[in-house]
């Protein structure tokens, strides 16, 4: 009872900030985003009857704090498949977990495969993504391929997510600038509960449905410029929530602001189609046209003080694979 999955990280065109539902993570909004082909976390999970405890190996260090929020998904897929043995779990990320680059996402949807196929769970695609979502909301958008929709549902059943476009539907990269590696103080889930005390709330959920619509029409028009603004809109947005709750959260640092300025210089000045978004954390993400990549990779490298950038394009979402970590 061995099985591996690969799964991407994803970030959201339209993000969700803010749950209906903790214990189940139902989103306050329907939202949309991409997986990213070059932000991956692999896992492996056995469940035997050899093994006297769980135990959980992140980036090959025992885990400590994501122990509990593993076991406790394990629980889910131990109490759905009927079975009490013990689980050995591995995974790796080739991103810096923690840094606002949705290892959650990418975490949660290749533990929600591994986990289940593992315990001889046979789940559909909808259903896996509900499962993943279970572990952390994001990770559901993970699992079906390209661009992706979670209609945010008002249940357990009705909460989950499927492919809007191929991978190859739209010739659109993403450039990931990561420009720290320091783990973020205040984590998404938390967040999360902070977001309806700021006052702007309520304003962001009359709006979404809108600019849902909106960015669909842009996507399936294939209207770079449209879909950029929006997406800078958003970003912007659910930054503004995280400032205004109580306690405000700031996860921008000045580099990020920098970033965030360059792009629409570049864009402004050099007439390179280029937008920003980012999720809970520091680290920009622009998108831009294939076409584009180079050109504005180049202007990039006049930027100082980037650790790394990660050019990324559309992908699938999670597959089984055979080659186990142990
Ligand atoms: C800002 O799905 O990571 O990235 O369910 O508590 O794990 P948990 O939260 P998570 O929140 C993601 C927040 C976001 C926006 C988004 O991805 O939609």
């Amino acid at each position: 009872m061995k099985a591996t999955a690969i799964s991407h990280a994803n970030i959201a065109f339209i993000k969700y900030w803010g749950k209906k539902n903790t214990k189940l993570n139902l989103p306050q909004n329907t939202t949309l985003s991409v997986n990213l082909d070059n932000l991956t976390t692999t896992t492996t999970v056995e469940f035997s009857d050899e093994f006297k405890e769980d135990s959980v190996i992140i980036d090959n260090e025992k885990s400590t704090d994501e122990f509990n929020r593993t076991i406790k998904f394990i629980d889910i897929i131990r109490n759905e498949a009927k079975i009490q043995l013990k689980a050995k779990i591995t995974s790796v990320n080739n991103f810096p977990k923690k840094s606002g680059l949705a290892s959650s996402s990418s975490g949660f949807s290749a533990l929600a495969l591994a986990g289940s196929s593992a315990a001889g769970l046979k789940l559909s695609e909808k259903e896996l993504t509900i499962l993943a979502r279970r572990g952390s909301g994001s990770a559901s958008r993970s699992i079906p391929d390209g661009i992706v929709e979670w209609k945010e549902g008002d249940g357990n059943k009705n909460s989950f997510a499927y492919k809007i476009h191929d991978k190859d539907y739209w010739d659109i990269q993403a450039i990931v600038l990561i420009h720290t590696t320091k783990e973020k103080k205040v984590g998404s889930t938390e967040g999360h509960e902070f977001a309806r005390t700021s006052p702007f709330y309520d304003q962001r959920l009359k709006i979404i449905n809108s600019r849902i619509s909106k960015m669909k029409k842009a996507i399936k028009e294939k209207d770079f410029e449209t879909f950029g603004l929006l997406l800078e809109e958003e970003a912007i947005e659910l930054h503004v929530i995280a400032m205004t709750s109580k306690p405000p959260i700031l996860y921008w640092e000045p580099k990020t602001i920098e970033i965030m300025k360059f792009c629409q210089q570049i864009r402004n000045d050099k007439n390179l189609p280029v937008y920003f978004t980012m999720d809970a954390g520091p680290q920009p993400v622009l998108f831009c046209k294939k076409k584009d990549t180079k050109k504005i990779l180049s202007h990039l490298k006049t930027l100082k003080g980037i650790e790394k950038i990660i050019v990324c394009k559309p992908s699938d979402g999670a597959k089984l694979t055979s080659r186990h970590l142990f």
